[in-house]
C-alpha cells in the first residue's frame, strides 16, 4: 500500500493519518516538533522545517505522493522536488493560488471570477489612496503566510494605514489592500479533484467567524437558495479544473446582502470548513484528500443527516482547572451523540484544540448543542448553567 507524505504536523495531518489508517496506508509527516499533533500519532515522522529543502527531500523519499497540511512551503523548493521526480499534489503551479493572495486575486480577476476590488500595497500612500477610492475602513492583508486572521487588519483611517503599513513593510511583509465587503455571511464550497480529473463536491456550508477565526460551520448552509448553492459549487469545480488543483480545496466565499458571491480565498488541503464531513458525510475530506492525491476514484460526498454542525474547541483565556479528560467524561454523560475530535494540543488562548460535530434535523437545535459542547470543552462551563449533581 502507498505511503503519502504530508508537509506539516498539525491537526489536519493528524486527521489525515486517521483516514490513512482505515485505508491501510501510511502517512509520513514532516513535523517541526515531536509533540506536534500528527507527530504524536503517526510512526513515520521526519523532524524538520518546511522551509528546509533537505528536510523536504528526506520526507519525500519513497513516498507515492507529497501533499500539505498548510500552504507555507516555498514554491521554489516544490519546483525542485518536482524536477527530482517527486509527485507533488497539488502541483506547485496550482498551490501558488492558495499561498499568495495577490497572485490569487489577479488570477481570479483574469478568469472573470468575482473578487473584492484590491490592489498591491508597496507604501502607506498606496494604502491611503486605496482607502480614499474604495472607502474606509478597508482590509489590509499579508500576501503570504497569514492564517486564522493573523495577517488581516481592518484599517479605519489614514493614521492607522500609516502605522500598520510602515510596520509591516519594515518586517518584510508583502501587502495587499482590498475593499471591506458588506457581507451577509461567509460560505465555503469544498471540492476534491484527482490528477485524472475526477471531481466531487460536498454541500456548500456556512462558516461563522469570530475575531477573524472560524468558530462554527453549518452544513449545509441554511436557507441558501438552490441556484446560489449551485453557483458556488460550479465556481469551485471550475476553479479546481482551471487552476489544475488536486486534492481537497475549499473556496471561501462572501455572500453579500444583495445576493452576490465573492471569492475570499482558496485553501488546497483539508480545511476547517470540511471537518463536519468526518461524521456528517459518507466520505469526509481527509479520506477524500488521500484518494484524490493518490488518483483513486473519489468517494460519495452525500450528507448523512439533514444538518451537521461543527464547533471548534478553542483554548480559553485561562485554561480551566478541570482536566480535558474530566471535561470529556461530563460531555459524554450529557451528550452521548456528540462526536468529539481532539488534537493533542496544549491549551493556549484561542488556539484550535479540537472540534465537535453534531448531526440532527433542526439547525437551531443542533447548532446550540454543538456550540454548548464546544464551550464546555474549552471552559468547563455549561452556558445554560447545567449541573450534573443537581
Ligand atoms: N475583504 C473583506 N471584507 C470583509 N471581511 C473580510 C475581508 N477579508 C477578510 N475578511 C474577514 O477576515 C477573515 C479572515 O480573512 P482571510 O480568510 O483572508 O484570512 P486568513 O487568516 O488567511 O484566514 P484563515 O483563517 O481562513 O486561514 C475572513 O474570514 C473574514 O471574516
Ligand atoms: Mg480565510
Amino acid at each position: 500500500m502507498p505511503t503519502v507524505t504530508m508537509i506539516g504536523g498539525g491537526q489536519l495531518a493528524r486527521m489525515t493519518h486517521q483516514a490513512a489508517v482505515a485505508l491501510g496506508q501510511r502517512l509520513r509527516v514532516l513535523a517541526e516538533r515531536p509533540d506536534d499533533p500528527a507527530a504524536q500519532v503517526t510512526p513515520e515522522v521526519v523532524l524538520g522545517a518546511h522551509t528546509d529543502l533537505a528536510a523536504l527531500r528526506k520526507a519525500a523519499v519513497g513516498s507515492h505522493a507529497l501533499t500539505f497540511d498548510h500552504e507555507h512551503v516555498p514554491t521554489e523548493h516544490l519546483e525542485t522536488l518536482v524536477a527530482e521526480g517527486v509527485n507533488v499534489q497539488p502541483p506547485p503551479g496550482a498551490l501558488l493560488y492558495a499561498q499568495d493572495k495577490l497572485a490569487m486575486r489577479r488570477k481570479l480577476a483574469e478568469l472573470g471570477v468575482p473578487v473584492p476590488p484590491f490592489t498591491a500595497v508597496e507604501s502607506a500612500a498606496d494604502a491611503i489612496g486605496f482607502g480614499d477610492e474604495h472607502g474606509w475602513p478597508f482590509v489590509l492583508k499579508a500576501v503570504r503566510g497569514g492564517y486564522d486572521g493573523r495577517g488581516v487588519w481592518m484599517i479605519d483611517d489614514r493614521a492607522e494605514a500609516e502605522t500598520v503599513v510602515a510596520d509591516q513593510l519594515a518586517h518584510g511583509v508583502v501587502l495587499l489592500a482590498e475593499q471591506k465587503v458588506d457581507l451577509k455571511r461567509e460560505l465555503s464550497a469544498m471540492v476534491a479533484r484527482s490528477p485524472f480529473g475526477q471531481a466531487a463536491a460536498w454541500p456548500v456550508v456556512e462558516t461563522v467567524q469570530r475575531e477573524g477565526q472560524c468558530a462554527v460551520v453549518i452544513a449545509p448552509a441554511p436557507e441558501l437558495p438552490d441556484a446560489r448553492s449551485a453557483e458556488a459549487t460550479e465556481l469551485a469545480l471550475r476553479l479546481a479544473k482551471e487552476l489544475g488543483v488536486t486534492g481537497a480545496m475549499a473556496v471561501e466565499l462572501f455572500e453579500t446582502h444583495d445576493g452576490r458571491l465573492l471569492v475570499n480565498e482558496l485553501a488546497m488541503r483539508p480545511h476547517n470548513s470540511g471537518h463536519w464531513g468526518m461524521d456528517g458525510a459518507v466520505t469526509g475530506q481527509f479520506e477524500q484528500h488521500l484518494r484524490a492525491v493518490l488518483d483513486y476514484p473519489l468517494g460519495d460526498t452525500s450528507p448523512l443527516a439533514p444538518v451537521t454542525v461543527m464547533a471548534n474547541i478553542l483554548g480559553a483565556e485561562t485554561a480551566p482547572e478541570m482536566t480535558m479528560d474530566e471535561r470529556l467524561h461530563h460531555l459524554f454523560a450529557r451528550m452521548p451523540h456528540a462526536r468529539v475530535h481532539l488534537y493533542g494540543k496544549g491549551e493556549r488562548p484561542k488556539r484550535k484544540i479540537g472540534h465537535i460535530n453534531i448531526l440532527g434535523d433542526d439547525v437551531a437545535e443542533v447548532r446550540e448543542q454543538a456550540e454548548r459542547a464546544a464551550h464546555w470543552m474549552s471552559h468547563a462551563i455549561w452556558t445554560d448553567g447545567w449541573d450534573p449533581h443537581e
